[in-house]
């Protein structure tokens, strides 16, 4: 803890010298989410933040893509990734070379990406979506486009669960994979029912569609939170990123949190040492090259303007 708090003490200090700020994705580890994290967040809340943000200087305290979307909304501001190595499967699973066949081959078949893509990915997108808004963004699409057929890429389980809530259209889906969430399995959940009467299941929607099928609520990490803030379960688990459950749990003393749960390694690249070296170096900044970056910022405001 004295460590902690020395790390604390002079990532603040330097937040004032630099004007930063450090937004938190909600898979951080507690001793970054609560103490240091200014805006903290699901991707989706982390992306509409990062546009009204006033500061100088963002700090990413969440995954490259993360980095990169807050870069794409504020062009003129610094943004700084604490450890470039933080990727994420999701992204990896996808070039740009990939969509433009995927384009070649689904011609007039709108593109719509997850948010965890590439600045590359999204250029070559005409719409991005987290899994917060994913279901509402492909109707706005298919309305707008006069569709129903809609690429949705490149998360495969993701696209197969939204899916299943607009049966009047058709999601053609890549094979991505959250290597956290593909995990999971629907025996996972049926041992944690029997292990443990009455808990409720909550699973993110980058889990197989088996093991949504499995659970009470599906949703984002901020839709999650939110079902728990609600509902106040007395015995839940969430079937996601091990962090998720810390950072929830400080708000709920009352509520049993069972913790099965996957770590995201890359999510655990950062931590307090390497966000106060990126603040002192002021290191290592994303930058986007400015043609790829104004095609990608169009996918993003286009998904950011869905309400
Ligand atoms: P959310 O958009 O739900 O925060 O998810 C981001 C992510 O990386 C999940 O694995
Ligand atoms: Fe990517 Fe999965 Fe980690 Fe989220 S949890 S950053 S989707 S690898």
């Amino acid at each position: 803890w004295p460590l902690i708090a020395r790390e604390v003490e002079a990532i603040e200090t330097l937040k004032r010298e630099r004007n930063a700020v450090v937004l938190g994705h909600n898979y951080q580890a507690p001793e970054i989410f609560n103490t240091v994290a200014d805006i903290v967040g699901d991707s989706l809340a982390l992306a509409r933040e990062a546009v009204t943000v006033d500061a100088d200087v963002i700090v990413m305290a969440g995954v490259h893509f993360m980095a990169e979307t807050a870069k794409l909304l504020n062009p003129s501001k610094t943004v700084l990734m604490p450890d470039m190595g933080a990727g994420c499967s999701l992204a990896d699973s996808i070039t740009a070379a990939d969509i433009r066949l995927l384009k070649q081959r689904y011609p007039g078949v709108p593109v719509v990406t997850y948010v965890n893509t590439s600045a590359e990915v999204k250029a070559e997108s005409d719409y991005c979506c987290t899994s917060g808004n994913a279901v509402k963004v492909v109707r706005a699409v298919a309305k707008e486009w006069g569709v129903t057929r809609i690429l949705m890429l490149p998360d495969e389980f993701l696209a197969q669960n939204v899916q299943k809530q607009v049966p009047e259209l058709e999601l053609i889906a890549w094979k991505g994979h959250c290597e956290v969430h593909e995990r999971f399995t629907p025996q996972d959940i049926r041992d944690l029912r029997e292990n443990h009467p009455g808990v409720v299941v909550l699973a993110h929607p980058e889990c197989p569609p088996e093991v949504v099928a499995e659970a009470d609520y599906a949703g984002s990490t901020a839709g999650m939170a939110d079902y728990v803030r609600d509902e106040k379960p007395a015995r839940v688990v969430l079937i996601t990123e091990c962090s998720m459950a810390d950072n929830v749990a400080v708000n709920h003393p009352d509520i049993e949190f069972v913790r099965p749960c996957n770590l995201c390694p890359h999510m655990r690249r950062i931590t307090l040492p390497n966000i106060r070296r990126a603040l002192e170096t002021m290191t290592t900044q994303v930058e986007i090259d400015p043609a790829t970056a104004g095609r990608a910022r169009l996918a993003v405001e286009r998904m950011l303007a869905i309400r």
